[in-house]
């Protein structure tokens, strides 16, 4: 057998273990920089430290964990199937394509990738402004559209709509205001309160607004496969009813979707209807009957809605439709056994970000709304982070941060 030879290590070698160490160091001490840097500016400080972490340690572990982690926190998850959703894309760039003339100011709320701004300004605008609360959105956004091509036609602003000034961030009113920021049941990401003051302080006084309005609709549907996914009724031979009281709302995710199957035992009702270019945050509360047109068991009731972008051209999240939101069912207590011609009356409530669906049982006065079933706040829970009292850092967000700061919560519900 061959014996093995020491290997001596040239004065090259040296240099370059040498170097190679003093790069961990220097990565070690940024990484320690990045942790305690607050995430008060949106992570851009941190984010730039971890940059430069890994430009001098492009395998150091903790800096890839915690740039990722950063990324996550600031980037909801549900971009990803938002802009792959061909469907919703489509429209918008049909809508804009109908609705932007050449010469227009365009102001576009909730830049995001920078998709919505890209389309106003492929459609003639004199120039975007378009705005992202999110600071590291915000410059992904500016790499997007210079990488486009379109850096002369397009200002990105890394500020909240409701922070903008007219002559100091953008010259002049908008002519048109375009904006995407709708979750599954339209209101919980804010638009109401945001449009309202757009269209009064950022744009000129007939100014067009995408999308124009919208529609809140109920159905009453049957689902024994919705009902085992989030009320179980026994695991392993224990009876876990006792539980269901906290499973009154079902996110339903477009996965979910196509494995339940909800049949619809009637058609849908119009329940609210929300006008985008003249919004009111007032609260609103309806009583109404949902009808059935086919016998079976009322096991929940279904929001959806309709959105018309522009004239002809709409965005739906209905029983039948594809597309990356969500949907929201509001479970009944207990199934009711329902024939072709029977009606369930629902009681729904909206503020400007919330919306709740109780349903009556026989007894219970229709004026009274107080088991009405809130969906989460779920916008409350999405203040940046940048507006928090209690500074974050990278380091006490991973110990603190609820599971809401990857995004995955009840704004569009992924997979
Ligand atoms: C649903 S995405 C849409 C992005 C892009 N417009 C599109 O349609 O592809 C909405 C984005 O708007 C941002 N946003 C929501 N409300 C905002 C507001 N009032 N001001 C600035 N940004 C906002 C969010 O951070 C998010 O990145």
């Amino acid at each position: 057998m061959q014996e093995l030879q020491p290997v001596t290590l040239t004065p090259q070698h040296h240099a370059y273990q040498e170097h190679l160490h003093q790069a961990t160091q220097e990565a070690d001490r940024l990484v320690q920089l990045a942790k305690s840097e607050t995430l008060a500016d949106g992570g851009l400080r941190t984010s730039q430290i971890l940059g430069q972490a890994l430009a001098a340690d492009p395998h150091h572990h903790e800096a890839r964990v915690l740039q990722e982690r950063l990324n996550q926190m600031s980037v909801p998850r549900w971009h990803f199937p938002m802009l792959a959703d061909k469907a919703r894309n489509h429209a918008y760039a049909r809508a804009i394509a109908a609705k932007v003339k050449p010469g227009d100011v365009v102001l576009d709320i909730g830049c995001g990738a920078g998709l919505t701004a890209m389309l106003a300004a492929r459609a003639g605008a004199k120039h975007v402004y378009t705005c992202e609360q999110q600071p590291l959105i915000a410059e992904a956004a500016t790499q997007v559209i210079a990488q486009n091509g379109l850096s002369d036609r397009i200002t990105v602003i890394a500020k909240w709509s409701h922070d903008i000034v007219v002559g100091v961030d953008i010259p002049e009113p908008a002519d048109v205001v375009v904006s995407e920021i709708v979750d599954t049941v339209l209101l919980g990401e804010g638009a109401l309160a945001t449009l309202t003051h757009a269209m009064s302080a950022l744009a000129k006084p007939d100014a067009r607004a995408i999308p124009e309005h919208g529609t809140l609709m109920a159905q009453l549907v049957e689902s024994d496969a919705l009902l085992d996914l989030w009320r179980p009724q026994e695991a392993e031979g224990f009876d876990l009813s006792a539980f269901h009281r906290f499973a009154k709302v079902a996110q339903i995710t477009p996965n979910d979707m196509a494995a339940c199957t909800l049949r619809p035992l009637g058609p849908t009702t119009d329940v609210f209807k929300i006008d985008f270019t003249r919004p009111n945050i007032k609260p609103a509360r309806t009583t109404t009957d949902l009808f059935c047109s086919s016998s079976g068991a009322i096991h929940a009731v279904l929001v959806s809605f309709k959105m018309t972008l522009a004239p002809g051209i709409q965005v739906e999240n209905g029983v039948k439709d594809g597309g990356h939101w969500g949907r929201t069912a509001f479970f009944l207590d207990q199934p009711q056994t329902a024939r072709s011609g029977d009606r369930q009356t629902i009681t729904a409530q909206h503020d400007a970000a919330n919306l709740s669906v109780s349903v009556h049982d026989p007894v219970l006065d229709a004026n009274d709304a107080d088991a009405a079933v809130w969906m989460r706040a779920a916008w409350n829970d999405q203040r940046p982070l940048r507006n928090r009292r209690t500074p974050v850092t990278l380091a006490t967000s991973i110990r603190t941060a609820p599971n809401d700061q990857t995004g995955n919560n009840t704004r569009r519900p992924i997979h």
